[in-house]
């Protein structure tokens, strides 16, 4: 049974509801969150930190000093951003914005960090703590905004956490290895030459490549990876002609690549290149693949791991800790900071007692208020024990 009172103390969990409200109720897309922003410098600017700032346009961040001036420093991040979705859950507090939405728990998320800002304010961990308030998780381009403004120099760690409506409120995982996989998107552009669809002769058709490359890309995840390791190809669009008579010039796919190890993920770039301008040459077509980088796998280091789930046991009790059972193949731009530094991401459980387990991305989302004390206070009591083990 969740005891709240001995997670965060009742004042704070006032505050906290009060303010995971009002930024659900005003969700805002990636790098536009300002509003969320100043509500959240605000809520940080209270508690008097040593240094608080904003940083990559509309995200913030805030430092707490710990018991010992020269102790290693740690990082607790919490993103802050929403999805262009139109809400359906019917709670009080829905959002008031068409089309906008808290479908991923982020809202959740900005609360929590904030949480820990209140329990490390109140009782320090042994090196000073960073608070970073994380815009445009959604677009995967915020934490590697937050890292080129040098918001984590000097940080020896970093932790945070998702909701997770797959886990009960009081179930955490905080295991080593992968956790989220990269996610680098593609397009391919396929030209051939236009001419009367009752000629085709006269022209070169990219629709016929467009079909047959649709069908030939399945064959990296089929043919290439090895069957033990998991791996998705998508081909999320494909758009090409203007009429029924009309055999178009060209022809375009875009779609997402998916890996959660290095050199999968370097295979499936390879290959979708390398099947691209085969499937091509097979039609006389040329083609343009086009690769935008996205985050990385993420996989996290077994020590921190360990530091997170004896702190989680800690506040939550021995049975907290549970497997995160199938993986799931969606990105987490969290894995841009395990790049430059070790750290450990977190699921943390977010369905009520007897609540069903709505996926995140959902028009009918949400996470349970008990969520945002969990994600407070284990990150809070993560940050210290990790403190405490890098100070030695
Ligand atoms: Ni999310």
């Amino acid at each position: 049974m969740l005891e709240p009172d001995r997670l965060v103390p009742a004042d704070v969990r006032r505050r906290l509801v009060a303010l995971r409200e009002a930024i659900h109720r005003q969700p805002e897309l990636g790098f536009e969150e300002r509003e969320t922003s100043r509500r959240l410098y605000e809520a940080l600017g209270e508690l008097r930190p040593a240094a608080l700032e904003r940083i990559a346009d509309t995200g913030v961040v805030a430092r707490f000093r710990g018991r010992e001036r020269a102790a290693p420093v740690v990082a607790v991040r919490g993103d802050i951003d929403a999805l262009p979705i139109t809400e359906e859950t019917g709670l009080p507090f829905a959002s008031q914005r068409a089309g906008v939405m808290h479908a991923c728990g982020h809202d959740v998320h900005a609360a929590w960090t904030v949480g820990v800002a209140h329990l490390v304010a109140r009782e320090p961990a042994t090196g000073d703590v960073v608070v970073v308030l994380q815009p445009a998780e959604e677009t995967g381009r915020g934490a590697a905004a937050v890292l080129a403004a040098g918001a984590l120099a000097g940080v020896s760690a970093i932790f945070g956490g998702h909701v997770d409506r797959r886990f009960a409120v009081g179930q955490v995982v905080a295991q080593a290895g992968p956790l989220a996989a990269s996610a680098d998107t593609f397009t391919i552009t396929l030209r051939g030459a236009g001419a009367h669809a009752a000629r085709p002769h006269e022209g070169v058709d990219p629709i016929v490549g467009a079909g047959a490359l649709v069908g030939a890309l399945q064959t990296l995840v089929a043919r290439r990876v090895n069957p033990s390791v998991p791996a998705v190809v998508t081909v999320g669009t494909v758009h090409a002609g203007t009429a029924p008579n009309v055999i178009p010039d060209c022809a375009t796919l875009s779609g997402t690549l998916r890996a959660v190890d290095p050199d999968t993920r370097a295979l499936l770039q390879r290959e979708l290149r390398r099947v691209a301008e085969g499937v091509a040459a097979a039609h006389a077509l040329t083609a343009d693949v086009a690769l935008d980088i996205g985050p990385p796998p993420l996989v996290n280091p077994s020590q921190p791991a360990d530091w997170a789930r004896r702190a989680a046991q800690r506040v939550l009790g021995e049975g907290a800790a549970v497997p995160l059972g199938p993986l799931n193949l969606a990105a987490e731009d969290f894995a841009c900071y395990l790049e430059q530094m070790p750290g450990c991401f977190l699921r943390i459980g977010a369905r009520e007692a007897g609540g069903p387990a709505i996926p995140a991305h959902s028009p009918r989302f949400y996470a349970a208020p008990e969520s945002i004390f969990v994600g407070a206070a284990v990150l809070a009591e993560t940050a210290r024990v990790a403190s405490a083990e890098l100070r030695g």
